[in-house]
């Protein structure tokens, strides 16, 4: 018989299995203007998980004649470097990371005025160097600093987190052991200039009343993560105007 070494989630002292309390965040890095190749960029890390994002357009795409005539259409790509994950992952595109592109497609849509740019495409790449649980929330954090930083006009920034369970205790911001042995695991987006949810999903189950806290939970997060990426915004503008003064001179 193989013998399993027990994972233990959460102490009987509420500390989580990297020494987080329930409700703590890992912690955030995040940095706006990385790539000069790029219309916009970021690099966003949630403690171990570190996504790189890259924004080009709007620009003309080919065949011009598939672009509809009213609004430009956005297109993204989620990866996972070979090298991010425990054991490689085959460099060619998995189910997975086709389902993801689809779901944070449709977690920045509703944020940006796509009516603006008829008959271009914005191309959204997402790039996992690192993961450890909740690469899709940092990919959506990463990529809607990416997409202001290319200067696309958006009712306001979209901000992720992922919410879950052990037991009764709700959780904050999964690391992947959470999210392999966790009760729940539920990522939410949210543009919080306007509160408008934007992904909501549940893997696991989650009692009615669990559910309710754990979307106030989700709030508070995404209070925090907000706040994050307004700062690396302003790094960036103020990184730009030094770089102007400084030409001037
Ligand atoms: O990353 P996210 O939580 O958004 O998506 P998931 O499909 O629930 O994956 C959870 C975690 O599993 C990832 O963050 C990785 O740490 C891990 N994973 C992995 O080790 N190898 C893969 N091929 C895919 C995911």
């Amino acid at each position: 018989m193989e013998l399993k070494e027990e994972i233990i989630l959460l102490t009987p002292e509420g500390k989580r299995s990297d020494g987080r309390r329930w409700d703590e965040l890992r912690p955030i890095r995040m940095r706006v203007g990385v790539l000069k190749r790029a219309d916009g960029s970021a690099l966003v890390e949630m403690g171990n998980t570190k996504v790189l994002a890259a924004v080009y357009g709007p620009r003309e795409s080919h065949p011009r004649h598939l672009l509809p005539p009213d609004r430009a259409i956005l297109r993204v790509a989620y990866r996972m470097a070979t090298f991010s994950v425990e054991e490689r992952k085959k460099p060619q595109p998995s189910r997975r990371e086709i389902e993801l592109s689809k779901v944070i497609k449709e977690a920045l849509e509703p944020a940006l005025y796509l009516e603006e740019f008829p008959r271009t495409a914005i191309d959204v790449y997402t790039l996992v160097l690192q993961a450890d649980g909740g690469t899709r929330t940092a990919s959506i954090n990463a990529a809607s600093l990416a997409l202001a930083d290319a200067g696309i006009p958006m009712k306001g920034l979209v901000t992720a987190v992922a919410v879950g369970r052990i037991g009764d205790q709700i959780i904050v911001d999964l690391n992947d052991l959470e999210d392999k042995y966790g009760d729940a695991d539920m990522p939410i987006a949210m543009v919080p200039v306007t509160g408008e949810i934007t992904l909501l999903q549940m893997d696991g189950t989650m009692p009615p009343d669990l559910f309710e806290e754990a979307l106030k939970v989700a709030k508070r997060a995404l209070e925090i993560i907000y706040n994050e990426q307004k700062k690396a915004l302003r790094e960036r503008y103020l990184r730009i105007k030094d770089e102007v003064l400084g030409e001037e001179k």
